[in-house]
């Protein structure tokens, strides 16, 4: 973690952050700081709404309501901060028959992005990147998308659950390549539905349920409550439960 947890930067702030689908808000009201130099975790249960709030941070959702800015450049305006943003977000789109290698080259290609770093980036994810991606397993297809993310040296990078369905080894190892990437100084911003998977991980933990948050601060904050950390993620949710519950009876 670097020194900027003092509250100098944001890499991420938003204020009212919204978006609906079919009337009901799916991201409701979202105020949002990331302080830059961090790795955070943006916690909740599948459906919580944390795709379509990094889909809304990438520029590829328009919110309905709220506003916000990344590395300073306001969220209207994602040409102005996407240069600087590397993202994986569900399940990144390669060329089954080409390697690995040859589908960052090609990606950096379209990007107009330096190629030089492609099998240094390889090996900070642990691949050789010569398969085709077709025999990828899930871990590698991750791990090549984390790579992509890095191609254009970003300062945040945005990851969607990318410890999703990998075995216990395969968690580790990611965690391992979230710190590496932060250790390089950029901000990581890393979703997942289980908080075990990240918590190790994590300087700075935003928890979201139906759209809403329900804590936001350092991860530190939310074991000063006493007890463990999933058991504070666990009671949280079930007071969300029961509040809809007796709202909707
Ligand atoms: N394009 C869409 N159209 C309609 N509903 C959507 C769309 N995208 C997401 N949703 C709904 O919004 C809610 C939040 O989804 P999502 O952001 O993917 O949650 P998470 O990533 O936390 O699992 C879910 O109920 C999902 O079904
Ligand atoms: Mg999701």
């Amino acid at each position: 973690m670097r020194a900027t947890m003092r509250g100098m930067t944001n890499a991420i702030r938003t204020r009212g952050l919204t978006k609906r689908y079919g009337g009901r808000a799916v991201v409701d009201g979202l105020d949002l700081d990331v302080p830059a130099g961090v790795v955070a975790g943006l916690i909740g249960p599948n459906g919580a709404g944390k795709t379509t709030t990094l889909r809304m941070l990438l520029g590829l959702v328009r919110p309905d309501a709220g506003d916000g800015s990344v590395n300073g450049a306001p969220l209207g305006r994602p040409a102005a901060y996407l240069p600087w943003v590397g993202a994986m977000i569900e399940g990144p789109a390669f060329y089954p028959g080409l390697s690995g290698a040859r589908n960052l080259a090609v990606q950096a290609a379209l990007g107009g992005l330096d190629p030089a770093g492609i099998p240094a980036l390889l090996a900070r994810v642990g691949l050789t990147g010569d398969k085709p991606f077709q025999r990828y397993s899930l871990g590698m297809k991750q791990r090549l998308g984390i790579a992509a993310a890095l191609l254009g040296d970003p300062a945040l990078v945005i990851l969607d659950e990318p410890a999703n369905g990998l075995d216990p080894a395969g968690i580790r190892d990611m965690r391992g390549i979230v710190r590496s990437i932060n250790d390089d100084g950029r901000t990581v911003l890393v979703s997942s539905h289980l908080l075990s998977e990240v918590q190790q991980v994590c300087d700075w933990l935003i928890v979201i349920g139906d759209g809403r948050r329900l804590f936001q601060g350092p991860t530190s904050e939310l074991l000063a409550g006493g007890g463990d950390l999933e058991e504070h993620y666990l009671s949280m949710f079930t007071a969300t439960f029961t509040a809809t519950e007796g709202r909707s009876s």
